[in-house]
Formats: structure tokens, C-alpha cells, sequence
């Protein structure tokens, strides 16, 4: 951490010890932006990055046969090799990537779409070719510690591993990405990470009810950002970066991505794979939010539509939407914009002293600015297209369970003095990587976890196990503002996740069953998902037990 901004957090305990003392009195006051968090602003807000004439050239990259994004069906056995390569990626010179590679069938493929179906069994290699220790850990996949990449089995340079398991997930879009310790951030930043789509009955079902056609209006979208310098070259500050965000936006590894649609409904898989960076998708059409439905999240179909006019994607979620070009004349032009928000970091909330927020990101855009993904354009149809009825039952997902007999486990979020983000009082360089606690397998809990009034929204995961998000309180005002049900849950938390937000000042419960198939000690990650805090020790081992 670089002395300016190690001073800037030293001076900001005090504060934040004051805050803490008047929560709801800070969160109330209109004028404390930094805390009352998220408040809208007009949509009209000129985004950061560029003018609009010469934006949106290139086509969306969408899943294909070859290169990024290949789309790879994993009913046979596959083998990845984790490799460095040249890509052309952005105008010109191409840029050294990391990524997971395979020839299949003669095709060369990169960081493919993995394609998998509920209860198949998977059985994928991986072949080091880096010049450090690798992974793939399955994110949002319910396997033993042996098969979950962390960081926990290491393969190194020149090894192999094997990962075989069966894939118990509800269908959803899920994802992979190398998980070494203290090296996370760097190789996803890098390029080493992918989609894996599960399909079950119920997916089916609503996918023939939309009737729409997979990879032209039934898409993933993948969303990152990447620090590029002038010679493309993604960089990335191998000695403790803070909150790597990047000068760049990807969709699908497209820079300024356009996509021509036609004026009908549209389902968009969105995955935010950035290292840090919270994006807050909208769909903004002369600089008015289409409405949208959100149907799924991170752990597949919610159990109806809920209309949403823009959401928080923290790293590592997915969001699952359908959007209705239907009204929009032809030639009319939809920005996915992420609109403004308030970051509530508070390394930046201090005036006078505080360093140039972005000197540690050249030419980035700041966390929270309003940022334009890509451009959606709408083209005039060959043929009338059929109006599409959205079903208003999804899936039969039940509703959280009844958590009042459970014992609860609580974590608290918080930096110390030094800038050490901890989880109760663990970081993972401090507390080393053997369990810090164990549960018994079979058994509920509730964990409960409260974020600390200064500090930032940090987007909690766990491996081996979805859970269900019960109730949110102390949460920041537009949080608040998107309640849809009884303990503060908004439409994102109505389904199953893997990755939670947990805003500053929120506590946020889980309902966590640690029922699983496996047998012995099985350990697992608890971290923060912004790879930065993770690589830095914000994350904890946990053990699960006979
Ligand atoms: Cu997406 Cu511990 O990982
Ligand atoms: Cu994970
Ligand atoms: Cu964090």
C-alpha cells in the first residue's frame, strides 16, 4: 500500500469510529453522500468515457465455434491449458492474454463457454503452462475441496490436475477462474477466467416458452474491466494493488461492443467477472431507463419476474434478465449503461489530503461513475416478430427457509489500522490457511454478516454451498429503496447466490445448509470477491466436518 494511502486510512479510523456511533443520523442526512450511498441521479449524467459519434464499433462477440467464447458442451472430458498467448482483442496491436486453452476437434478455443447439464458428471484437466501456480475453481458449483481450485491445490508450473464431479446446480449461468493464493487478482485481470452454463428441466421449459433463439436474443454477457496501456497491453501493479479498476470496459472480450437486435424480447445473461469494479446496469434509451425483468441470479430462475429498472452486479454475480426492445422504433439506439452511484469507499471520502483516487489507475474510471457497457441498435425486422408473453411462474424455487430455530454464526467486516481488511479478526496471511472454524455437516446456520460503517460494499462468497440471502437491515438508502419483500430482501436475493453484497453499515443474514454428498473434512473459502482484498487476506478457510 503506498504511504499516502495508508495515512489517508490511518486518519480515517478515528472517523469511522465516530460514524459508527451515529449510523442512522449519518445514513439520514442528505448532504453525507459518501454514506447515504446509491441515491439515483438523473441517467442524463454525461458517462465518463467517451463521445458518443465514434463509440460502439465493434460487433458483440457472442458465443461461437473458435476463440473466446467458444461454446464447449462438456459431455465429453476436456483438457485446458492454462497458457499465455497473443489475442487480438482491442484496434490494433494485439495484447498478451492468460487464458485457458483447447483444441477440440481441430478447433482452437479460448476461455470457452462451458456448456453442462444438471446431474452430468465433468471430468476436466488442467495442464499448467504458465510460469506460477494455477487453478480453476468451479464458482457457484457445490463440489468437494479436491475439486474446487482454490488456492488450497495449487497446480504448478508444469502439472497437471484433474477435476471430476458431478454438477448437482440448478441450471444458471455459472463461471470458472483461476483461484491461487495472493494471485488471484493478477491472472483474472490477465484474461484466466470463463462461463459455464447448467441446463435443467425447468430452464428448458421456460426457454421453449420464450421461444428465443440461443446466442442471437438469449445471450451472455460477459463484464469485466482491464487496465490497457497505450501498447494494449492489460497491466496490472504486481505489489499490492487496492481495488484494481480498470480504464477499459469488456463485453464478451468486445471493446465498445454493438449488438443490432431486433424490436422484440431479449434474454441477457450477465456475469460481472471484473476484479473489483460494481457495475449498475441499466438499459438507458434517450436517456430514459428501460424497464426490465430480472428472472434469475446467481443460482438460477428466480420463482417469477420481478421489473427492475437497474441493479448492483458486485465481481463474481449474475444477473438473468429479460428486456423488451418491442416499443422502440427502428434505428433507436439502448445504451447498457452503468449508471452513477455512490461507491461508499472510504479511502476516498476525505478532501484535502487525500491522493489522486485514480494515480494508482491511470486514465481508470472511477468506481461508481457512470460508464457505458455497450450500445444495443435496433434494426428493422425481415418479418413481423411474434409479441412473446413473459410466463409469470419461472421455476418452482422455495421460498428461504424458516431460520428461527438455527443458530446464527456472525463475521464482521472491517479494515484496521494498517489497511488490513478482516473477516472477525482473520486475514489470511495473519491467520494462515488451516481452518479458522469448523461446521458440522447436515447442520443449518445462519451467518450473519455485518460490514462495518466505514468501509466499502464488499461482495461476500463461499465456496461449496449456495445459500439464501433471509434479511438485510441497516441498509443504505436505495438498497432500502429496492425492498420487495419482509426483511429488507430485494429482487436480487430472492433466488439462490453464491455472492453477496454486503453494503457498509449492513448486516446481511444468511441461510446456509450444509448438507453435501461428500464424507471427512472438506475445506473451503470464505472472501471477499473484490480479488484485491481477497489476494490481500480477506478471506478465511473454513472447515466442513463429519
Ligand atoms: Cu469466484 Cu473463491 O471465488
Ligand atoms: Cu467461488
Ligand atoms: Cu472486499
Amino acid at each position: 500500500m503506498d504511504p499516502n494511502r495508508r495515512r489517508l486510512l490511518l486518519g480515517l479510523s478515528a472517523a469511522g469510529v465516530a460514524a459508527g456511533a451515529l449510523p442512522l443520523l449519518r445514513r439520514a442526512a442528505p448532504q453525507a453522500p459518501a454514506v447515504s450511498a446509491a441515491v439515483p441521479v438523473p441517467v442524463d449524467a454525461p458517462p465518463a468515457q467517451r463521445n458518443a459519434a465514434e463509440a460502439f464499433a465493434n460487433a458483440l462477440r457472442r458465443p461461437g465455434a473458435e476463440g473466446l467464447l467458444a461454446e464447449v458442451d462438456l459431455s465429453q472430458s476436456l483438457t485446458l491449458t492454462a497458457r499465455v498467448g497473443a489475442m487480438t482483442v482491442f484496434d490494433g496491436a494485439p495484447t498478451e492474454l492468460w487464458y485457458y486453452a483447447a483444441t477440440i476437434n481441430g478447433r482452437q478455443v479460448a476461455n470457452p463457454l462451458l456448456r453442462v447439464r444438471h446431474g452430468d458428471e465433468i471430468d476436466v484437466s488442467l495442464r499448467n503452462q504458465l510460469s506460477e501456480d494455477t487453478t480453476i475453481h468451479w464458482h457457484g458449483l457445490p463440489v468437494d475441496e479436491a475439486n474446487d481450485g482454490s488456492g488450497l491445490h495449487p497446480v504448478r508450473p508444469g502439472a497437471s490436475a484433474r477435476y471430476r464431479f458431478r454438477v448437482t446446480n440448478r441450471a444458471g449461468l455459472y463461471w470458472y477462474h483461476a483461484h491461487p493464493h495472493g494471485r488471484t487478482g493478477v491472472q483474472l485481470q490477465r484474461g484466466l477466467a470463463g462461463l459455464l452454463q447448467v441446463d435443467d428441466d425447468e430452464e428448458r421449459a421456460l426457454r421453449d416458452a420464450l421461444g428465443l433463439p440461443w446466442g442471437e436474443r438469449d445471450l451472455p454477457l460477459m463484464l469485466t474491466d482491464k487496465q490497457v496501456d497505450t501498447t494494449n497491453a492489460i497491466v496490472y501493479r504486481e505489489h499490492e494493488p487496492d481495488d484494481w479498476i480498470g480504464n477499459r470496459v469488456l463485453v464478451n472480450w468486445t471493446p465498445d461492443a454493438y449488438l443490432d437486435v431486433l424490436p422484440g424480447l431479449y434474454r441477457l445473461r450477465l456475469a460481472n467477472v471484473a476484479n473489483a469494479r460494481m457495475f449498475r446496469p441499466a438499459f438507458v434509451h434517450n436517456d430514459r431507463e428501460l424497464p426490465f425483468f430480472l428472472i434469475g441470479t446467481d443460482g438460477g430462475l428466480l420463482r417469477q419476474p420481478w421489473p427492475m429498472e437497474s441493479l448492483f452486479l458486485a465481481p463474481a454475480q449474475r444477473a438473468d434478465l429479460l428486456v423488451d426492445f418491442s416499443a422502440l422504433p427502428v434505428g433507436a439506439r439502448v445504451l447498457l449503461r452503468s449508471l452513477d452511484y455512490v461507491a461508499m469507499e472510504n479511502e476516498d471520502e476525505s478532501g484535502a489530503f487525500a491522493p489522486d483516487p485514480m494515480g494508482d489507475h491511470p486514465g481508470a474510471m472511477r468506481m461508481g461513475a457512470a460508464l457505458d457497457l455497450m450500445e444495443f441498435r435496433v434494426r428493422a425486422p425481415a418479418r413481423s416478430i411474434a409479441a412473446i408473453a413473459i410466463p409469470t411462474a419461472l421455476s418452482a424455487i422455495a421460498p428461504p427457509p424458516d431460520t428461527r430455530a438455527w443458530p446464527v454464526r456472525k463475521f464482521r467486516l472491517r479494515m484496521d489500522a494498517d489497511g488490513t481488511w478482516l473477516i472477525n479478526d482473520w486475514n489470511f496471511h495473519r491467520t494462515g490457511h488451516a481452518a479458522a472454524f469448523a461446521v458440522k455437516r447436515g447442520t443449518c446456520e445462519v451467518w450473519e454478516i455485518r460490514n462495518h460503517m466505514t468501509s466499502m460494499p464488499h461482495p461476500i462468497h463461499l465456496h461449496g454451498f449456495q445459500f439464501r440471502v433471509v434479511s438485510r437491515s441497516i441498509s443504505p438508502t436505495d438498497i432500502r429503496a429496492r425492498q420487495v419483500a419482509p426483511g429488507g430482501l430485494t429482487p436480487q436475493d430472492m433466488g439462490w447466490s453464491d455472492t453477496v453484497v454486503v453494503w457498509p453499515g449492513e448486516i446481511v443474514r444468511l441461510a446456509l445448509d450444509f448438507s453435501q454428498p461428500f464424507r471427512g473434512t472438506q475445506n473451503y473459502m470464505l472472501h471477499c470477491h473484490n480479488l484485491e482484498h481477497e489476494d490481500k487476506g480477506m478471506m478465511v478457510t473454513f472447515a466442513v466436518t463429519d
